[in-house]
């Protein structure tokens, strides 16, 4: 028997109920991409509150990497709830979040000297990178890029790039942010061809400090090394060697935002190193804290010291129950073979994609690094124009048979892999059984078979 069991029509009673006792007591504005209610969840899959159960391709946007409710978590966990609960890194500190910095100082990339600081998610940890790098260039332009998401808070929305649902009603926003194109070779805003264009949208970046913003009026050039929300875009090979050229010869920073494309997503602890990229400042949260709230900003020692005592931190900032269970999180990391895992899960994907994209128009792109994967729905290959109802019923007719998927992209038309690590040969080809019926029955209607409403 497969992981996958359905006991009752998706979504069952019990989660109906949740449903409108939800609709009556929460804001409209938090949305589900599923209307079933979690009971409980282990390594890659979950169980609803009606009894059926699920794989999981969501990972809790990609928080759990490592899986849900690893015993090594739970134990680090367990001996810190034993110990304390909470004292307020600012009031007395606690060894964890030092032992804890020492390790992201030593994981992260370049062999430079760093420092870490942690608060509690990843909007709030970008908010602190931007900070940190106006204290030390005294600068404040901070130039992001089309396509990005850094967050829902004001300043990390003024970064976001997705007008709807994320920014349309909330501005005004904090000023001095600006946006140039990524390299998002299947859309490129410039119409060009990779490699025959040059890296003509990094090359940009120069033009930028001539006719958008002065460079000595910018402190930091902020970019995700692969697109998470905006569509699991990657981005050329040289690419980012030309974007931190450009930033170094004119002393901006460069940070990177690895919330969603770090702890070992790509194959590597964080995607930076797929560039031999040495962000200035790494940002990581999400899969971080084994599904705890916890997010880090690493950075050159000089750089994080630059705000002076008392400029940087929060109550619950670098909770001690996530550092432990951040602590456990790299040790699975030290341990296992997760990263080698998570190549092997996108040769799967891709594998089976590329056939899908043979057979049915309707994919227009398959795409990724190691285990963050996605492909992006069209309307025609050849117009491009993106299918996001389409992406929608994928991902409903994925929930009515056993898989939770999500969407991503500017357009809501792609859907993307986040499943954790630990899932089985056997459970990835079960997930990717029901992916490929999704997408024939919304490629095919006319074939489909007993539509489950
Ligand atoms: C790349 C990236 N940056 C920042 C954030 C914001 O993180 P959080 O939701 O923890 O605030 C996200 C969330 O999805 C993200 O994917």
């Amino acid at each position: 028997m497969g992981t996958i069991q359905l006991r009752t029509p998706i979504p069952g009673p019990k989660s109906r109920a949740l449903g409108e006792r939800r609709a009556a007591a929460v804001p409209r504005g938090l949305s589900h991409a599923t209307p079933v209610y979690v009971a409980k969840a282990e390594d890659a899959w979950l169980e609803d509150v009606d009894g059926n159960r699920y794989i999981d391709f969501a990972g809790g946007i990609g928080c759990l990497n490592v899986g849900h409710r690893q015993k090594p978590i739970l134990s680090a966990v367990r001996e810190q709830l034993d110990r304390f609960l909470h004292t307020c890194i600012q009031v007395t500190p606690y060894e964890g979040y030092i032992r804890l910095a020492e390790r992201m100082n030593q994981v992260t990339p370049g062999k430079f000297p760093k420092k870490t600081l942690f608060v509690n998610s990843g909007a709030e940890a970008i908010e602190n990178a931007v900070k940190i790098a106006r204290a030390h260039t005294r600068r404040g332009g901070i130039i992001a890029f089309e396509d990005a998401f850094h967050g829902r808070t004001l300043m990390t929305l003024a970064l976001t790039s997705k007008t709807h649902p994320y920014k349309a009603g909330f501005a005004p926003f904090p000023s001095d942010v600006y946006r140039i194109p990524y390299a998002y070779c299947y859309r490129c805003s410039y119409s060009l061809k990779y490699p025959s264009c040059n890296l003509y949208c990094a090359q940009h970046l120069e033009d930028t400090f001539k006719r958008v913003v002065a460079s000595e009026e910018v402190a930091a050039v902020i970019a995700e090394p692969v697109l998470g929300e905006g569509g699991f875009v990657v981005p050329p090979p040289d690419y980012f060697r030309v974007l931190s050229e450009i930033c170094r010869k004119h002393g901006v920073l460069f940070i990177a935002d690895e919330v969603q494309s770090g702890f070992g997503r790509t194959g590597k602890l964080f995607a930076s190193e797929h560039y031999g990229l040495e962000p200035d400042i790494l940002v990581s949260a999400k899969s971080l804290g084994g599904g705890l709230p916890l997010a880090a900003v690493t950075g050159r020692a000089e750089i994080m010291d630059a705000p002076g005592s008392g400029g940087l931190g929060g109550t619950f900032a670098g909770n001690p129950v996530s550092c432990a269970a951040a602590l456990a999180v790299l040790d699975v990391f030290d341990r296992e073979d997760l990263l080698e895992r998570a190549n092997q899960i996108g040769s799967r994907f891709q594998k089976r994609a590329k056939g899908w994209q043979k057979r049915w128009p309707i994919i227009g792109d398959v795409r990724g690094l190691g285990g963050m994967q996605a492909i992006e729905l069209v309307k025609s290959q050849e117009t491009r124009e993106p299918a996001a109802d389409e992406a929608k019923e994928v991902t409903r007719y994925c929930y009515q048979h056993g898989l939770i998927t999500i969407t991503a992209g500017s357009y809501s038309n792609v859907i993307r892999v986040l499943v954790p690590f630990v899932v089985t040969r056997e459970q990835m080809d079960e997930a990717l059984d029901v992916l490929e019926a999704a997408v024939e029955a919304v490629a095919e209607p006319q074939n489909a078979v007993a539509q489950v409403t």
